[in-house]
């Protein structure tokens, strides 16, 4: 009998994971027998849980919130980028029951930038970078940001302390700034990254004039719900390059389905066509 390969996302809640859609499309595309579940577990269960996966004949899955801290601290072994970043979102089982964690929103983040933006974009930035937020999601990009050479990461966030913390990772390349002092650093800033729930769908917009950034400035979003924030819409409307928060969601997922079913997946147009039309209201 053939072998179906097995993958999961796990998450408490999860009805919402769009996870489910990409790797289907991809099993699909690629005619390949394996399946990706979707499974709910709650935070005193996630233990069992990951130690029962090579059990259970799992390849591996994904790791969403709350559980992306407390993989990292189950894993068997981590990548050197997980170890770096705090947290895990994506886990490997290895043929001797092992379990690998790593962390694919960094390279993910970085992928999608080159994608939309053409592998050129640090020079286009001019070397600097600055990102508001300093949660999670801004750890990775802060990590993606200085392995793909950008020298000078500013990060401005509402509890400066965090922004603080945050630096630590990158002690080099990173400064924090005041989010008062935002409207100033603007004109040194070649690409912008908001990683702050600012401009969700039910959460305020960001309210900054993005007048004073440079002609060739990106602005980067990774709030997808809705697609077109308020800042995206603003950056557009002044001629600059405007990447939304999808692209990161699509291609933080191709390291894990590569490690778990064994081929490369790709983003296409196609795939992003397909989870637009499932986020549409
Ligand atoms: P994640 O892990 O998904 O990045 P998080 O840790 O909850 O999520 O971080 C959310 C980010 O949005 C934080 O940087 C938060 O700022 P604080 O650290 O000061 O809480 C930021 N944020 C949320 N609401 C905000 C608001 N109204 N104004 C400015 N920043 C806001």
């Amino acid at each position: 009998m053939e072998r179906v390969t097995r993958a999961f996302v796990v998450g408490h809640p999860i009805a919402h994971s769009r996870s489910p859609l990409i790797h289907g499309h991809w099993l699909a595309e690629h005619g390949i027998s394996g399946t990706y579940e979707r499974i709910d577990v709650a935070p005193e269960g996630f233990s069992d849980f990951v130690r029962g996966l090579p059990a259970a004949g799992f390849a591996g899955g994904n790791v969403t919130i709350p559980h992306k801290e407390a993989a990292f601290r189950l894993a068997d072994a981590l990548t050197p980028r997980a170890e770096k970043i705090g947290a895990v979102n994506t886990l490997v089982v290895g043929p001797d029951g092992r379990i690998r964690g790593d962390n694919t929103d960094a390279p993910g983040f970085i992928a999608h930038l080159d994608q939309s933006l053409g592998a050129d974009w640090p020079e286009a930035a001019g070397g600097t970078a600055l990102i508001l937020g300093a949660g999670g999601a801004a750890r990775a990009i802060v990590v993606g940001l200085a392995e793909r050479g950008v020298s000078r990461i500013l990060i401005a966030n509402r509890t400066r302390g965090r922004a603080e913390a945050l630096v630590a990772l990158e002690p080099t390349r990173a400064r924090s700034v005041a989010w008062a002092d935002l409207p100033r650093l603007l004109p040194e800033s070649g690409l912008l990254v908001n990683t702050t729930s600012l401009g969700m769908a039910g959460q305020p917009a960001l309210d900054l004039d993005l007048g004073a950034l440079p002609k060739r400035a990106a602005v980067a979003d990774i709030v997808y719900v809705p697609l077109e924030t308020p800042l995206l819409a603003a950056a557009r409307a002044r001629g600059l390059a405007a990447v939304d928060g999808l692209g990161m969601l699509l291609h933080q997922a191709v390291p894990g389905f590569e490690a778990w079913f064994g081929r490369r997946p790709q983003v296409t147009e196609a795939l992003r066509a397909r989870i637009v039309a499932d986020l549409a209201p």
